[in-house]
C-alpha cells in the first residue's frame, strides 16, 4: 500500500454499494508492486448523483474512476469521451481522465478476454453458450462475437432480454449469431461441445449449492465452463462441469484482469505477467 503523500493521486470504484468490492485491493496491490503514487477508495454515489460525482472528481483532479452496479449506464451521460465498443454495450465501468473530462470504456471485456486466452480457451468458430441475460451477459455476447463465435446462444428465464441483446449485438456486427432462447428450453440446443459461460446470479454466495442448469446432460455435451462468479470459488455450475469430466474456471481472473486493464488505462503503461500473478495470489488469499 502506498504512504500517502501530497504527490498520491485518487483513483476510486463509484457504485452503490462499494464496500463488498475487492477493487481496492487489487489497485491499491498493482500500484504497490508496480511502484506508483496512487491510492484507490470506494465512493458510494447514489443514483441520479452520478454526473455529479463524475464532475465533481474530474474537479478534484481524481486520476481515474471505475464504475459498478447500478451506475454503468447512467454515467455515459458524465463522459467527455466513450470508447466505440463500451457505447455498443451500453455499459462504461472504467473512466480515464483526457482534457476536460473522462473517456469511458468497458474493460469488462478485456478481463474476461484475457481469461480466455490465460486458459486457453477458444471462442474462434466454436459454438457459445450464454447463460444469463443481465449486464454482464450483455458484454460477454459482444466479446463473443467480436471474437467470431460460430453461433452464440444466449439462454435466458425471461427471454425477451435475450431477445433485446441478441438483436443488439447482430445489428452491431450485422449478422445473426446471437440466437436467443428460453432457458427452459436447453435441451433443444442443436450442437455439442460448446464453450458455457454462467453470467446468472445463480450460485452466488450463500446460494452456494444453486445451478441454473441442473441437468448433468447439458454438461455432458460442453466442452468447457466459465462462471463469471467467484465466491464461491468453486460454484455448483464448476462442479457440474467437473463432474463430467470437462473444464470449469470461475470468473476471479475475469475480475483481476479488467481491473488490470484499467489500471494500465488510468497509468498508460502495461502491468508485467509477474506483477499480475502477484495480485492474482495476493486476492485469491483473501477470498
Ligand atoms: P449482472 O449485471 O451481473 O449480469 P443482472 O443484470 O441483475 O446482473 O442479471 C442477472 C441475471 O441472472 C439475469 O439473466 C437473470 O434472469 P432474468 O433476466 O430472467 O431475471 C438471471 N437470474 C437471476 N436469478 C435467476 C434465477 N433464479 N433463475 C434463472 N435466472 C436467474
Amino acid at each position: 500500500m502506498t504512504d500517502i503523500k501530497g504527490t498520491t493521486r485518487v483513483c476510486g470504484l463509484i457504485g452503490n454499494p462499494v464496500e463488498h468490492s475487492i477493487s481496492p485491493l487489487i489497485h491499491n496491490s498493482l500500484a504497490g508492486f508496480t511502484a506508483h503514487d496512487l491510492a484507490y477508495v470506494t465512493f458510494k454515489v447514489e443514483s441520479g448523483q452520478v454526473k455529479t460525482a463524475v464532475d465533481g472528481a474530474y474537479a478534484l483532479n481524481v486520476l481515474g474512476m471505475n464504475v459498478t452496479v447500478p451506475h454503468k449506464q447512467e454515467v455515459i451521460e458524465a463522459l467527455k469521451d466513450i470508447d466505440p465498443l463500451a457505447k455498443a454495450i451500453g455499459a462504461v465501468n472504467t473512466l480515464v481522465r483526457v482534457d476536460g473530462g473522462y473517456k469511458g470504456y468497458n474493460t469488462d471485456i478485456f478481463g474476461l478476454e484475457r481469461e480466455l486466452e490465460d486458459e486457453g480457451i477458444i471462442i474462434e468458430d466454436k459454438p457459445v453458450v450464454i447463460l444469463g441475460a443481465g449486464g454482464a451477459s450483455r458484454a460477454i455476447a459482444f466479446l463473443c462475437a467480436k471474437k467470431c463465435a460460430a453461433k452464440i446462444y444466449l439462454l435466458n428465464r425471461s427471454i425477451e432480454k435475450a431477445e433485446l441483446i441478441a438483436r443488439e449485438v447482430n445489428d452491431f456486427f450485422n449478422n445473426d449469431t446471437v440466437v436467443p432462447m428460453k432457458m427452459a428450453d436447453y435441451t433443444t440446443l442443436d450442437c455439442t461441445d460448446y464453450v458455457v459461460i454462467q453470467t446468472t446470479s445463480v450460485g452466488l454466495h450463500p446460494h452456494d449449492n444453486e445451478a441454473v442448469i441442473e441437468d448433468e446432460i447439458f454438461y455432458s455435451n460442453a466442452s468447457v465452463g466459465v462462471d463469471i462468479i467467484y465466491n464461491p470459488a468453486e460454484t455448483k455450475f464448476m462442479k457440474l462441469m467437473k463432474a463430467q469430466g470437462k473444464p470449469a474456471y470461475n470468473g476471479l481472473k475475469m475480475l483481476l484482469y479488467q481491473a488490470v486493464a484499467a489500471f494500465e488505462l488510468f497509468n498508460g503503461i502495461s502491468v508485467s505477467k509477474e506483477h499480475v500473478d502477484a495480485v492474482y495470489d495476493v486476492i485469491k488469499g483473501e477470498l
